[in-house]
């Protein structure tokens, strides 16, 4: 799809999206990246990646040092495909398999290590390291680009994340329920948000958007009129 807005001075710059899983991130990152032309950088699906690789080597998810040495030696890329953002590992596809209850399951764990994130942020700073890029994750405005010029935290009600995860789910052939939806995301939220290294939140010069009653294309709109004014500034 072909960028909609070209504005001349959002050459280089950098925007940030951190949030609770369910909150719409990684949809609204996307579209957005389409919409401006922009790299789309899904940092979760890098921590997701490294858990995918763990679980299929039978490797332990609680050992950082392991982890730290396959991360640095995993090859992870992202390939644009329509609405799609392929997952590939190694040359191998795993854009569906990273997306597991069991991947889910362990993820929160393996990013909790902060040897494990040192060398993801690296990676992720790389990506970063030209700009033109919508990144987001738990720790993409605080950490990983602390200097983006448009920082957004997504939020939802619990209600409206365990419906959307849910609905998720459910599309892609996982039976499940909305309240065993609701536990899992009051796991994660309190894992993500408690842990030592980088825990989830909302820094200062970040605006929050509730999601809650917001379609995906009003999201999107948002933050595109907070990136004119943000941007207009500058
Ligand atoms: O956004 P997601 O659900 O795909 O993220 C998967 C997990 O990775 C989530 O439990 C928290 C973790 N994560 C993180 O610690 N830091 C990030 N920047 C992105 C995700």
């Amino acid at each position: 799809m072909a960028a909609r807005y070209k504005l001349p001075s959002l050459e280089g710059k950098i925007i940030a999206i951190d949030g609770p899983s369910g909150s719409g991130k990684s949809t609204t990152a996307r579209l957005l990246a389409q919409k401006l032309g922009f790299i789309y950088l899904d940092t979760g699906a890098m921590y997701r990646a490294l858990t995918w690789f763990a679980l299929r080597h039978d490797l332990p998810t609680g050992d950082a040092k392991i982890l730290e040495v396959i991360a640095n030696r995993l090859k992870i890329e992202f390939k644009a495909d329509g609405d799609v953002n392929r997952v590939y590992v190694n040359g191998v596809e795993v854009t569906e398999e990273i997306r597991t209850p069991e991947v889910t399951r362990k993820v929160s764990e393996v990013s909790a290590h902060p040897e494990v994130r040192k060398v993801m942020v690296a990676i992720q700073k790389e990506l970063g390291k030209n700009g033109h890029i919508v990144a987001e994750g738990r720790d993409t405005t605080s950490v990983v680009f602390p200097e983006a010029h448009v920082k957004v935290y997504l939020d939802a009600s619990l209600e409206a994340r365990a419906q959307r995860r849910f609905l998720d789910m459910t599309r892609s052939g996982v039976k499940t329920t909305i309240d065993e939806q609701k536990a899992d995301l009051i796991r994660r939220d309190k894992y993500d948000s408690t842990r030592k290294a980088s825990p989830l939140k909302k820094v200062r010069d970040a605006l929050t958007l509730d999601t809650s009653h917001l379609t995906i294309e009003e999201q999107v709109e948002r933050i595109i009129k907070l990136i004119r004014t943000k941007i207009g500034r500058l």
